[in-house]
């Protein structure tokens, strides 16, 4: 009030140099982390119909796929698997030839620097589609953090350099480790999905991963999403069990949850930008409703603004194209 005319903050907004000089939030390509879901087969490159630019690829289509991906600057990748078969306790899952052991060696040999995060969980390889062991109708905690364990140490042993739990059971951070430490991976870092809500912006990426669950829900499992509190205590718990990393999934709808997050913890932390968040952009852009580029870049700054270091999104490429510095 008092303070107008002297003070007028459009002055720091006129030209494209002046704005630049004050911008407050930067995004990088160093920032990003991109995607890929692998299968079995070969010669395999199936466009996922859900999220356009998105593919299903076979192991021997990783190398070039790497390539590219190091090529455009981004730092690392996140590894889904999608097995050629599945059963009760998601046994190809720390099968040492799954199909993610076999990417994770394919890319590790021709791209050693790109950094190869593996998602650990059982719903790609369970006949039933949960992210854990079924005993009696419902997901068993303890019956499945063995199994997990299992999963990390064959990610571990094909060389994958961060393992990233996506399960939401309890205690399972803990077990990881113990499993890692015992087994000489000492130094392989945890990226727990700490904050991962029940969401049903995962739609089209279990489409993606051949992953919906065949009965119910995961709603027992991950969080209910009016809850914030309850992420911050997911947290702490996964930090107290040995996180190297932790993440809050989704992204847009949860950027409290980040800045919250990014408030109260000092690891560093990660925001998943989900298949749904993608493919809403994706379609909007499709139909000429929205400035693609626009918004893809003014949705992963805002991501970065809440309080994320690092961003899983299936916009990496196109985006790693666009960011000038
Ligand atoms: C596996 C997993 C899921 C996602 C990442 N890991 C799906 C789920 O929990 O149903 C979702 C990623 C996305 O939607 O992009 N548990």
């Amino acid at each position: 009030m008092a303070d107008f005319p002297k003070l007028r903050l459009r002055r720091l907004r006129r030209t494209e140099a002046m704005r630049r000089l004050v911008r407050e939030t930067v995004l990088d390509i160093t920032d990003l982390v991109y995607p890929l879901f692998v299968t079995h087969g070969k010669g395999v490159k199936n466009e996922v119909a859900s999220m356009p630019g998105v593919f299903q690829l076979s192991v021997d289509k990783l190398a070039a796929e790497a390539g590219e991906i190091a090529g455009l600057g981004i730092p690392a990748v996140i590894l889904f698997g999608i097995p050629e078969t599945k059963d009760e306790l998601g046994s190809a899952g720390y099968d040492s030839k799954g199909v993610v052991q076999q990417a994770v060696k394919e890319i590790k040999k021709a791209v050693p620097e790109l950094v190869v995060i593996t998602d650990v969980c059982l719903c790609e390889y369970t006949s039933h589609g949960h992210c854990g062991v079924i005993s009696e109708g419902e997901v068993d905690n303890d019956q499945t953090l063995e199994l997990l364990s299992k999963m990390a140490i064959s990610h571990a042993e094909a060389g994958a350099d961060i393992v990233a739990p996506s399960d939401m059971m309890d205690g399972r951070v803990q077990a990881i480790r113990k499993g890692l430490d015992e087994s000489g991976f000492v130094q392989v870092p945890i990226l727990s999905y700490a904050a991962k809500y029940a969401s049903a912006f995962y739609g089209p990426f279990r489409e993606a991963a051949e992953s919906a669950p065949q009965f119910g829900d995961r709603r027992s499992y991950q969080m209910d999403p009016p809850n914030i509190r309850e992420a911050l205590r997911e947290i702490e718990q996964d930090i107290a069990e040995g996180a190297d990393m932790v993440m809050v999934k989704p992204a847009l709808a949860y950027l409290d949850v980040i800045r919250e997050a990014r408030n109260a913890f000092k690891l560093p932390l990660v925001a998943y930008n989900v298949s749904g968040e993608y493919s809403m952009v994706k379609a909007a852009a499709q139909r000429g409703w929205i400035d693609e580029r626009r918004v893809i870049l003014e949705i992963l700054t805002s991501i970065k603004r809440a309080g994320a270091d690092i961003i899983i999104t299936y916009h990496a490429k196109e985006a790693a194209r666009w960011i000038t510095r």
